[in-house]
């Protein structure tokens, strides 16, 4: 695997190529994107850039967990040709051009965090410009990212092909997150009852179509309280709008944004 930090040494010859952009302390839901790319594509890009500008000033920038080393191993052993690893100079020379994708960013995610998703598209969109993939690799875990992503691929008419893989989680349900490490003991017993309520509300809704889904939402709320977190956002979406929706449909999602102490948590699972 060839480490590159200058993106005119990304040239890669072979086609197909497939590309996961990440932001670096990988664990198996990272992973298992690199492995479909490496799978389904002659060659598979990482790249592991910890974007400065999807971050608000207040957020944990300065404490993401880094460490090159031991993220280059595991991309290489999972399949990864290339880590694309550039300095924040390189990305950002200067920063006057900003990719906004208004609608499916504005709920949820974005009302929480404003500026979020606009650094997301900028970034993803330039990284696109300098790997130039046939396919890239994206996790469900982030259900919203995945949204404007995909709405920004075909309004501005990327080439590329997008892939959405299912969250990869611990044995209990907790999806894996490069934020769990910070979870006290205590937090992190608690914390896949998230999962948990989530697959509740689908069941629920699933046997009783009559129900509405905000009917359900306030008592799982409740629920979550009683474990000690505190909701953001519960709702069944349209993935494709993120519009919050009443009524089941296969293509729809439960999502939801809790804290627990100091660690914010976010989760969905299939309607
Ligand atoms: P990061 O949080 O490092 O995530 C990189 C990719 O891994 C994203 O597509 C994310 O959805 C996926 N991922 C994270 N946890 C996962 C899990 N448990 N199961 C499956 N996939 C999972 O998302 C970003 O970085 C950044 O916003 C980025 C797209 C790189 C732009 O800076």
């Amino acid at each position: 695997m060839r480490i590159v930090r200058d993106p005119a040494e990304l040239a890669v010859t072979e086609r197909p190529v497939g590309f996961v952009p990440t932001m670096g302390a990988f664990h198996e839901g990272h992973l298992e994107l690199m492995r479909a790319s490496a799978r389904e594509n002659a060659r598979t890009v990482v790249s592991l850039f910890v974007n400065p500008t999807q971050f608000a000033p207040h957020e944990d920038l300065s404490k993401y967990p880094r460490n090159e080393a031991r993220d280059a191993e595991l991309a290489e052993a999972a399949g990864a040709d290339v880590l694309f690893a550039p300095s924040v100079d390189t990305i950002y020379p200067r920063h006057t051009t900003e990719v906004r994708v208004s609608g499916v960013s504005e709920r949820f995610e974005g009302a929480i965090r404003p500026t979020h998703f606009a650094g997301v598209a900028t970034v993803v969109l330039k990284l696109f410009n300098m790997v130039r993939p046939d396919r890239a690799y994206f996790g469900l875990k982030d259900l919203q990212q995945c949204a404007v992503v995909k709405r920004m691929v075909e309004d501005l008419n990327v080439p590329v092909e997008l892939r959405f893989l299912e969250t990869v989680r611990e044995q209990d349900g907790l999806a894996m997150s490069s934020r769990n490490v910070y979870l006290s003991p205590d937090e992190r017993e608690r914390a896949p009852r998230l999962h948990d309520v989530l697959v509740q509300l689908a069941r629920s809704l699933r046997e009783d179509p009559s129900v509405l889904a905000e009917e359900l939402v306030p008592a799982a709320t409740a629920a979550l309280n009683r474990h000690g977190f505190e909701v953001q956002y519960l709702a069944l979406v349209d993935p494709e709008s993120m519009e919050p929706r009443s009524k089941f449909h296969s293509s729809f999602r439960w999502i939801v944004a809790a804290r627990l102490g100091n660690i914010r948590l976010i989760d969905n699972v299939p309607a």
